[in-house]
């Protein structure tokens, strides 16, 4: 059990991230920002409404309604997830990131309010989802362009996944099918994502008949066999909510698998790299993988007998106060975590403020302040 020294932090720690998200709501209301800093989606008559990001930011707004009650937090939410829908009706711009996109805004809206319009946009997402799977090579397939992207699956869809475990118990009729293409997309990825060390590929390409693996892609780490630190946190978190939606232990092995590996390459003191294995220089570090990882150490610690949970919770912790450390509390600025990294390569996303990274910091923050699993709106 965390202790009352660290849980009191995290209580103090809460109400500083949520006294800035107040100041920040008025400003950003119904809108989807990909970074705090003012980078707006959508962006006018090129808005991209299918973006991967677009439903962090309703995510917090319902998480600060569960906290505080205030309706503001809950008319912002609905006006982006009624944005959303335009994205559902293009249907070209889809991806497997739907998960992202309907779990945080309306299976988190249905959570919380039981309307049945939230309901069926979030089932309609995941019916979506349910058929990119390829039945032949049993993957979620992650894109739509490009011979080798639209025959590959990446680490990230493992946070999808509670889109269809959801999406079984809340049809009309329990339906199966949804946990049997969450269960054979998740046996995939532990078959051919994580490494013997634990350390995770990015991104896999198959052969689309046989579901042989027939590339390795670098994605937005450093190269193909590095460990791009964000994709670590998805596996960790990714395993830790299939363990708990679909039952099986081999799920949680795999989270405590990676997490053991992820928290073996962290530096007192500091954020994680943003690539475990890349060169010495230059030193990118990415506040988003901690902030991922911190849910999933949680997740993990609850789920561990009595004598194995110390270690995830110390690792949750000492990441928790790293990240008080990088948090602008400056309320002129629009801009929460800062230090996240989006892609090694495209050095103008480097320690920038990403949304991501500020979602799983509250995310993390109402799980150790309720404890109770209410708080969880990922699973
Ligand atoms: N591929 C989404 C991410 O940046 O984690």
């Amino acid at each position: 059990m965390f202790s009352e020294k660290d849980r009191q932090f995290a209580a103090d720690f809460l109400e500083r991230v949520a006294k800035k998200v107040s100041i920040m709501a008025p400003q950003i209301g119904g809108n989807f920002p990909y970074t705090t800093n003012g980078e707006w989606h959508p962006k006018g008559e090129n808005a991209d409404i299918s973006s991967w990001t677009n439903a962090f930011w309703p995510g917090m707004l319902w998480l600060m309604y569960i906290k505080t009650g205030d309706e503001m937090y809950k008319k912002f939410a609905n006006e982006c997830e009624d944005k959303l829908d335009r994205a559902l009706d293009e249907f070209w711009g889809l991806h497997h990131d739907v998960g992202f996109m309907w779990s945080l805004s309306a299976v988190a809206n249905y959570k919380l309010t039981e309307n049945d319009r939230s309901r069926d946009r979030a089932l309609h997402a995941a019916t979506l989802l349910a058929g990119r799977f390829n039945p032949a090579a049993k993957f979620i397939r992650a894109w739509n362009y490009g011979t080798t992207y639209t025959n590959s699956a990446i680490i990230d869809c493992m946070m999808n996944l509670p889109l269809l475990t959801w999406a079984e118990k809340y049809s009309k009729e329990p339906d199966p099918r949804y946990s049997h293409i969450a269960r054979a997309h998740a046996d995939t990825v532990l078959r051919t994502f994580i490494r013997p060390d634990g350390s995770v590929h990015h991104i896999i390409a198959y052969d689309r008949d046989t579901g042989d693996v027939v590339d390795r892609i670098g994605g937005q780490g450093y190269d193909p066999d590095s460990s791009w630190s964000r994709g670590q946190a998805w596996a960790i978190y990714g395993y830790a909510m299939a363990y708990l939606n679909l039952g099986d232990e081999r799920y949680l092995d795999a989270a405590k698998k990676v997490a053991h590996y992820f928290i073996a390459n962290l530096e007192p003191g500091k954020l994680p790299l943003m690539d475990f294995r890349a060169p010495q220089e230059p030193v990118y570090y990415d506040s988003s993988a901690a902030s991922t990882a911190v849910c999933g150490l949680i997740e993990i610690a609850k789920a561990v007998p009595e004598f194995e949970k110390p270690m995830y919770e110390r690792a949750a912790m000492n990441l928790l106060r790293v990240l008080d450390e990088n948090c602008n509390y400056d309320e002129n600025e629009l801009v929460l975590l800062e230090n996240g990294s989006g892609a090694y390569h495209a050095e103008t996303s480097i320690h920038r403020p990403f949304i991501f990274g500020d979602y799983y910091l509250l995310e993390s923050l109402m799980k150790l302040h309720g404890n109770d699993g209410r708080f969880t709106i990922h699973n």
